[in-house]
């Protein structure tokens, strides 16, 4: 079965062009010099189910509202990248899990196995890869839609926060940001002004490069360059328990040319991060390669200095993100994962200082959010506390941002942003 899926995954269409990856990592690049701000973005782990129009839009809506803030408050071009189109496998600290007694294997992503609590769904099946892949192409469709179809328009930036202005203090400083803008537009259009970049909005796909089987299906030769790309998604990464240097993740990345990153966690050794660095960019190309750290609040500003000093002294052009999701998941009495607002936060400002202080540039932010009024993390300006959990816990893994607390954190980036 697995060989057979594995054939017709290999026969679909790309779902990118090697040239849209191209495309990625020249802005990539300017993020790396210090001309432009990243934010990836999306689920932990998207769904089957959730691909429906409805939860990609909100998605979308959220992340257009984040870089418009950022883009306006900070004035720096925004590099969009959903964690979407593609994310529906994951990596598990334990390979089985437990509920009254009965013992049964992790739910690894929507590409595997089940999310339901029974022997069935739980038993992965090759043939979810195929799933993968069409849910996938459906998604990137909307996508492209909803970035060049008119949506993203900037003429409609009040329009995406039409079911979120009263009620919401974020809703109400976006709405502030919303005049400003149009107020800008105004004024541009009266000169004679309306470029293409005010209609439209470039947006790329991403996910972690896990399963390898799915990922070398879906790796072609591009016709124009004779080079490897992987057509699954614009962007790929290798997370932070298969960025073993020798392992079989890092060679498949080694091996294609689309733009990389790879998750950095606390106990990164500067020798891991600069062999990485010559295992997956020993050209320095710039845009190539992306270090994604995610060190946690209380970390951060002690073991991000050594990895960013070493790797600048090597010339390296690199872009330095900061995932603020992954060193701050807390379980609660319960076993109810969650994370707080205010540690997502301070790691991002940890960040920051680190860069501030080593004259290295802060490139951008991965997040974990939703666009619907989840409650999985704590605090923000709507003040989720404990007790409210239970509400809107909707996730299949990590708990997400709702979409007040993703605006509230793209008006804090923007204030550190500013203050640079
Ligand atoms: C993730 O991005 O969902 C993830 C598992 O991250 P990390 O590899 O950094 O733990
Ligand atoms: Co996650």
């Amino acid at each position: 079965m697995l060989h057979e899926t594995l054939a017709e995954l290999a026969s679909q269409p790309p779902l990118v062009f090697a040239g849209e990856c191209d495309h990625l990592k020249s802005r990539i690049a300017a993020v790396a010099r210090g001309d432009a701000f990243l934010l990836q973005g999306g689920d932990c782990a998207e769904t089957f189910a959730g691909s429906s129009a409805d939860v990609v839009r909100n998605k979308i809506k959220t992340l257009l509202q984040m870089a418009v803030v950022l883009t306006y408050a900070a004035s720096v071009p925004v590099v969009k990248i959903g964690r979407m189109a593609g994310q529906f496998a994951k990596p598990r600290s334990n390979p089985t899990e437990t509920r009254d007694g009965v013992t049964l294997p992790a739910y690894r992503g929507d590409a595997v196995n089940g999310f339901e609590f029974t022997r069935a769904a739980r038993t992965h099946d090759p043939r979810r890869l195929l799933r993968a892949y069409h849910s996938s192409a459906s998604t990137l469709n909307l996508c492209r839609a909803f970035s060049t179809g008119g949506y993203a328009d900037l003429r409609l930036v009040h329009a995406w926060n039409q079911d979120f202005v009263s009620g919401s203090r974020a809703g109400e400083r976006y709405e502030a940001v919303a005049r400003e803008i149009d107020r800008a537009l105004a004024f541009m259009h009266a000169c004679g002004a309306d470029p293409e970049e005010f209609h439209t909005v470039e947006f790329f796909s991403s996910h972690e490069a896990l399963i390898l089987d799915y990922e070398a299906a879906l790796t072609r030769i591009d016709s124009r360059t004779g080079r490897y790309y992987d057509v699954s998604a614009h962007f790929l990464w290798i997370g932070e328990r298969t960025r073993a240097i020798d392992g079989a993740h890092v060679e498949f990345a080694a091996g294609i040319r689309n733009p990389i990153g790879v998750k950095l966690g606390p106990t990164t050794t500067a020798d891991e991060a600069l062999a990485l660095v010559d295992k997956l960019n020993p050209d320095r190309e710039p845009g190539r390669l992306t270090f994604v750290t995610r060190m946690g609040a209380k970390q951060v500003r002690d073991v991000l200095p050594d990895l960013v000093e070493k790797v600048t002294a090597t010339g390296t052009p690199i872009a330095w993100v900061c995932d603020p999701m992954h060193g701050n998941t807390v379980e609660l009495n319960g076993g109810v994962k969650t994370r707080r607002f205010d540690d997502v936060i301070d790691e991002v400002r940890g960040f920051f200082e680190v860069h501030r202080a080593l004259g290295t540039h802060p490139g951008g932010v991965h997040i974990e959010f939703t666009g619907d009024h989840v409650t999985e993390c704590v605090g923000g300006g709507d003040e989720i506390i404990e007790t409210d959990l239970h509400q809107r816990y909707e996730t299949y893994c990590d708990p997400r941002l709702n979409r007040s607390q993703s605006l509230d954190l793209a008006f804090l980036v923007a204030e550190m942003y500013r203050e640079l």
